[in-house]
């Protein structure tokens, strides 16, 4: 147990449905365990089941101090629109646009059985929307605007063919290293994979 590998969109799982869990046994307390380490260990902001090969309704989500960990979310209610830049741990090297509610209000059960009423707006909501659609097979690329590569952080295979629009040619250190890790955040330096 622990962390557990996160599956690409090669994967069909990630075009499943979930199931619904109707009974919290071990196996469900430790999967969302392991979801946190997961998503912690890469550095997201959400993570679902079926990212780690699992098709049941669980799902875990931190952008502020708060963990939720989530058994049957739902969207109750949502209000609004905001546009938000996405990435998504399962589909390394792409970042879109992606218009989500504003605002949300999500119902969850926790692994202790009791049931959570969250409200939730700007990136918080964005990401409940996002391991929700994870849970109904709906990747972030199915509703993007508009959708872009991105370098990830550790391959330089794409370093050689790097268009030069922005990258001016100062010789300050490692423009390019910047250029690339600011593709993969927000403009207020925030990851924004889930
Ligand atoms: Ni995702």
């Amino acid at each position: 147990m622990g962390i557990r590998n996160i599956v690409t969109n090669e994967d069909p799982i990630l075009r499943k449905k979930s199931r619904v869990v109707t009974e919290i046994n071990e196996r469900i307390k430790i999967l969302a365990e392991d979801l946190v380490e997961t998503m912690r260990e890469a550095d997201g902001l959400g993570l679902a089941a079926p990212q780690v090969g699992v098709l049941r309704r669980v799902a875990v989500v931190q952008v502020g101090e708060e963990l939720h960990v989530m058994i049957n979310p739902e969207v109750k209610e949502s209000e609004g629109e905001q546009l938000s830049d996405e990435g998504c741990l399962s589909v390394p090297g792409l970042a879109g646009r992606v218009y989500r509610p504003l605002k949300v209000r999500v119902s969850y059960t926790r692994p202790d059985g009791s049931v959570a009423e969250v409200e939730s707006e700007g990136l918080e909501a964005v990401a409940f929307c996002h391991e929700i659609d994870h849970l109904d097979g709906i990747l972030f690329t199915d509703k993007a605007e508009e959708i872009k590569s991105v370098h990830s952080e550790d391959s330089d295979e794409d370093s050689d063919k790097s268009s030069g629009e922005d990258a001016d040619e100062a010789g300050d250190k490692s423009v390019g290293e910047e250029d690339k890790l600011s593709d993969g955040v927000s403009e207020e330096g925030e990851r924004r994979e889930l």
